[in-house]
């Protein structure tokens, strides 16, 4: 394996309408933005472009709509170097996300999955060298759960590392038993985790549950204990991305061998960087961004 680690991220690509709002609207209620940006999104393309930022080599797996936005999305994993053979081109729609973000920097997200959710665990079938190469795939549920499914045994059948986001949550999704090596939640999907991150971990013989907490410590448990690692203290303005942020360099690091403590050291300081700025991907920081704030806080 080369000394850059090769990631296949398997997973969702939308494009953004993010309208800045001084409060949430009510059921009912029409409220004017007091801003409004269009932007490239998706949790899958997102933590894509993360890992691939922060120093990883990425391949791409997901669907694109025939149509202008998703033409201008190619150019944009273009750009970003990131391996795209594996991203069709299907007679849909590009997903669409619709966001509002409050003063607070907090957000909701409605998404119109579109080209999204045509992927198929056949046409994964044809990506199947490209994760079987790769050191760790990548996945989230943004993307139609039986193909999470078989992009996850097909990854193991390879000896290769499973990462997942089980985000957004599909309590049906992770009914399933989703072979796993790391799962990522936050705290409320971490909830709903039958018996617990603890109860997770054994049951699936997963190597480690990490919960994200915000501005609080990570939690790692694994099978050897649990324990944190408290995230740089920052202002955020936009926190939309920052999960997926943590996701792509968590990915990296682990990709690279880094050990658990060290690798959500680096992927706390990078889901920092990226509540700073707005947007999803606009605000994604580069591997030597993430440096400069690790030595700075020590
Ligand atoms: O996690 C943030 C992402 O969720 C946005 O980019 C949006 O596209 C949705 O997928």
């Amino acid at each position: 394996m080369s000394s850059v680690p090769v990631i296949s991220v398997v997973g969702s690509l939308n494009v953004d309408h993010t309208f800045r709002v001084s409060r949430f609207p009510e059921p009912g209620e029409t409220l004017a933005a007091l801003g409004a940006e269009m932007s490239f999104g998706g949790k899958g393309a997102n933590q894509a472009v993360a890992a691939a930022r922060a120093g990883g080599k990425v391949r791409m797996i997901g669907c694109l709509g025939n149509d202008e936005r998703g033409r201008e999305y190619r150019a944009r994993l273009e750009a970003e170097e990131i391996e795209n053979s594996g991203v069709l081109t299907i007679e849909t729609s590009t997903g669409a996300a619709f966001i509002t973000v409050d003063r607070k920097g907090e957000n909701t997200i409605v998404v119109d999955p579109g080209a999204n959710h045509a992927l198929t665990p056949k046409m994964l079938e044809d990506s199947a060298s490209r994760i079987e190469e790769s050191a760790v795939t990548l996945l989230q549920l943004e993307c139609p759960p039986a193909v999470v499914a078989a992009a996850a045994v097909l990854t193991r059948a390879a000896g290769r590392k499973v990462v997942l986001n089980p985000s957004p949550w599909q309590p049906e999704a992770m009914a399933g038993d989703i072979p796993v090596d790391v799962l990522i939640v936050n705290e409320r999907e971490a909830e709903f985790l039958p018996g617990g991150p603890e109860g997770f971990c054994s049951r699936m013989g997963c190597e480690a549950v990490i919960v994200t907490r915000g501005a609080s410590p990570t939690r790692i448990v694994s099978r050897g204990g649990s324990s944190e690692v408290a995230p740089p203290k920052v202002s955020p303005v936009d926190t939309v991305g920052a999960g997926d942020t943590f996701a792509g360099v968590f990915a990296l690091a682990y990709a690279r061998g880094t050990g658990l403590r060290d690798a959500v050291r680096m992927a706390n300081a990078a889901a920092a960087l990226a509540t700073l700025k707005r947007g999803a991907q606009e605000a994604i920081p580069r591997g030597r961004e993430i440096e400069a704030i690790l030595s700075r806080e020590g």
